[in-house]
């Protein structure tokens, strides 16, 4: 809360996000308002990731989360997953020598398992050719879902416990942070959806415990520059608290 007597403009701004992740919704609103098909949303969508990932950069923002493709989103009709699957592959081979120049590290999370080969391979290119970066890590969500990336984690400590080389006693969170695809990765600090919906969709259930959320009612084609600060100038007037006492609260027994 604001201290009496402040207007937002007059608080201290806190600390800039290291780590935004975005949910890019709205595409498909998008295309049906100019009655196109939903493919010119999707194709509209890629054109705001290159805009807004180097708004980020620009920002000063170390770590860009962009969910592309979530584990159900295989349930849309097999048209649109081939264009989705298309898109991906079109952003690798087109923006990938640009994002190297620009020292963005490119990295992938989700599951790989399902995905035609040829994709595989381009995201293996991607980040090897780009793993030594540090100016911005831009990682793209893609075929995740917030559910079977606890589960394959789960799967993958029972197999250590049964191998014997993991104590069930000393399995602690950060155990199973390590074993997500973000290990290494802090947790975001700030999550934006856009197109008004107000809900995760499986999207960074483990890491999102403590983000702060912001809902923008620009459809993801839509969102510029400026919602992307808009937003961060939100996150830098919240007052996170991680379940403790912040500095602005009374003293208990003080009155
Ligand atoms: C987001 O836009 C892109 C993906 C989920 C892949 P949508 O395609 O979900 O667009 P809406 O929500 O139908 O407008
Ligand atoms: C979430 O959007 C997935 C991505 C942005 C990639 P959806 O459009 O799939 O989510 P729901 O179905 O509205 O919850
Ligand atoms: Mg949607």
């Amino acid at each position: 809360m604001l201290k009496s007597g402040h207007t937002v403009s007059e608080t201290a701004p806190g600390a800039m996000p290291r780590h935004v992740a975005i949910i890019m919704d709205g595409n498909g609103r998008w295309a049906a308002k100019r009655h196109m098909p939903r493919v010119a949303g999707h194709r509209q969508g890629v054109e705001t990731v290159r805009v807004i990932v180097r708004a980020a950069g620009e920002l000063g923002i170390e770590y860009l989360t962009l969910y592309g493709f979530s584990s159900e989103n295989w349930n849309r009709p097999a048209e649109e997953v081939s264009d989705l699957m298309g898109l991906l592959r079109l952003f690798i081979r087109r923006d990938l020598a640009e994002l190297h120049q620009n020292g963005v590290q490119v990295r992938v999370i989700g599951d790989r398992d399902h995905l035609d080969a040829d994709i595989v391979a381009l995201i293996g290119e991607a980040e090897a050719l780009t793993r030594n970066n540090t100016r911005l890590k831009l990682i793209i969500a893609f075929n995740y879902g917030g559910q079977s990336e606890i589960t394959s984690a789960m799967r993958r400590i029972a197999r250590e416990v049964q191998a014997g080389h993991l104590d069930p006693d000393t399995i602690t969170p950060a155990t199973v942070s390590a074993h997500l695809d973000t290990a290494g990765i802090p947790d975001p600090d700030l999550i934006i959806r856009t197109s008004g919906e107000m809900r995760l969709s499986n999207f960074l259930l483990w890491q999102s415990a403590y983000s702060e959320l912001v809902f923008a009612d620009a459809l993801w084609p839509d969102f510029t520059p400026e919602g992307l600060r808009a937003a961060v100038d939100e996150y830098r007037r919240r007052n996170r608290r991680f379940g403790a006492t912040g500095p602005d609260d009374a003293t208990c027994g003080e009155g």
